[in-house]
């Protein structure tokens, strides 16, 4: 099966940038070489992995990133998006690692003489243990550390960047980190929560300018996940706004209003964040591009008696992954539009979007066409609203293979490769052959 778009489709036109995503804690393994990081430890905490893993060994890129680099060339890809490991780049002392910096400066030179694009994110998650141990992103030095590390990071890698985020989806960090506890550090606190988004946020300012100044050349923005809210009937509407305030609105409406959406002021005052003057100004540093990762949407009601006012409400009758997420792709278009209206967005980068399956290796293949019809759906999505007016420039499909999804282990499988754990053999499934096809139709 092929994937195919209108002929006049943007997509379709050589500028418009195909890619693929991964993360260094997710791929990277090499556990040796470097520090701890939050994810280390949560890993190691007894029940907080589905499948008890951890990320000592993953992908094994860094020692297979060679291989990796051609696999990403022989899907005629225009772009990497990969991030960095902080702990293998930074010391407790605040100095650059000389052996993480070797890595990267290999293997972005290698991507660059291919003539692969490279999206680095600074933070996917992986904060040095170290930090962790002084509050983490409760603690507001940790913006100044992240400034810190980007400073020195964009020195050293020079003209090997062609785009830097500051943070991957910081509402998982904050929300799924310290708020809900399923990802690590694991706090359970709605203080810490909305802590450490205003602590992220005020850090992604803060690097903005030392990233400008250090790769002028470069593009800057930040990566930031959506979950658009639907409610089915006008009485669960004012739930539902909460809902899209509290998990989506939250992380760009400070980007270009300077101030948080209105459900801040429905939290108890020692929850709503300190924000201290001339926060805002800082965290609303002009934008080069918005990276959006988009999954699934979610549909609410209200329910007063329930913790945040409202009730998820399941779609049974509903396609939905691996992972238990609904298939919804006309939610992609209608972000894509909502965001356009709402804000004045710098160009957008779709800088995640794919789906887990329970993928079947028959014969040395996956033919894993429930993916393929995803893909093919989310790109249509895509389209309609290039159509509309958004100025999309590139779509990254997450992920290159597959790796360590967080607390699900290596339980869920998101790649366009599959990987075989006990060899680490990389075998490109359909949907994979697929995308190469789509991108090579378009580059002659
Ligand atoms: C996103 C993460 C990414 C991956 C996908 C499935 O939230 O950015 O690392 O785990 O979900």
């Amino acid at each position: 099966m092929k994937l195919s778009l209108p002929a006049d489709s943007r997509l379709l036109t050589p500028e418009f940038i195909f890619g693929v995503a991964t993360s260094s804690f997710q791929i990277e393994g090499d556990r040796a070489g470097r520090l701890e990081s939050i994810w280390d430890r949560f890993c190691a905490t007894p029940g907080k992995i589905r499948d008890g893993s951890n990320g000592d060994i993953a992908c094994d890129h860094i020692n297979r990133w060679a291989d990796d680099v051609a696999l990403i060339d022989s899907l005629a890809m225009d772009a990497f998006r990969l991030s960095l490991s902080w702990p293998r780049l930074m010391d407790e002392q605040g100095r650059l690692r000389e052996q993480g910096v070797a890595f990267y400066r290999q293997l972005l030179s290698a991507l660059k003489a291919r003539g692969i694009k490279t999206f680095v994110t600074l933070y996917h998650w992986d904060l040095p243990q170290y930090l962790e141990e002084r509050g983490g992103w409760v603690n507001r030095g940790t913006a100044y550390q992240f400034r810190h590390y980007a400073d020195l990071v964009s020195q050293a890698l020079g003209e090997l960047v062609d785009s830097y985020a500051t943070l991957n989806e910081p509402f998982c960090s904050a929300f799924l980190g310290y708020e809900a506890g399923i990802h690590a550090p694991g706090h359970q606190s709605q203080q810490m929560g909305r802590q450490a988004a205003h602590h992220l946020l005020l850090a992604h300012g803060l690097a903005m300018p030392v990233l400008r100044q250090n790769a002028p050349h470069a593009s800057h923005g930040i990566v930031l996940n959506f979950t658009p809210c639907y409610a089915n009937t006008p009485a669960d509407q004012a739930a539902t706004q909460w809902a899209d305030e509290y998990f989506n609105q939250w992380y760009i409406k400070p980007l270009f209003d300077r101030s948080y959406p209105a459900c801040l002021h429905s939290l108890p005052g020692s929850a709503q964040p300190v924000v201290e003057a001339g926060d805002f100004d800082i965290i609303a540093a002009p934008l080069d591009f918005l990276g959006v990762n988009f999954y699934t949407r979610q549909v609410y009601r209200s329910d007063a008696n329930a913790p945040y006012g409202h009730q998820l409400v399941a779609q049974p009758d509903a396609p939905h992954t691996d992972i238990g997420w609904e298939i919804y792709a006309p939610a992609l278009t209608g972000l894509l539009i909502d965001l356009h209206q709402r804000y004045p967005l710098p160009p957008v980068y779709i800088t995640e979007n794919g789906a887990a399956m329970a993928d079947q290796l028959v014969d040395g293949q996956v033919n894993d066409l429930d993916r393929l019809d995803y893909y093919q759906q989310h790109l249509l999505a895509v389209d309609s609203a290039v159509r509309a007016g958004v100025d999309v420039r590139g779509y990254f499909a997450w992920s290159l293979m597959d790796n360590f999804e967080w607390a699900e282990g290596y339980l869920k499988r998101f790649g366009i490769v599959y990987v075989d754990y006990r060899t680490q053999q990389r075998i490109v499934k359909a949907s994979g052959l697929a995308l190469r096809d789509l991108s090579a139709s378009r580059r002659r």
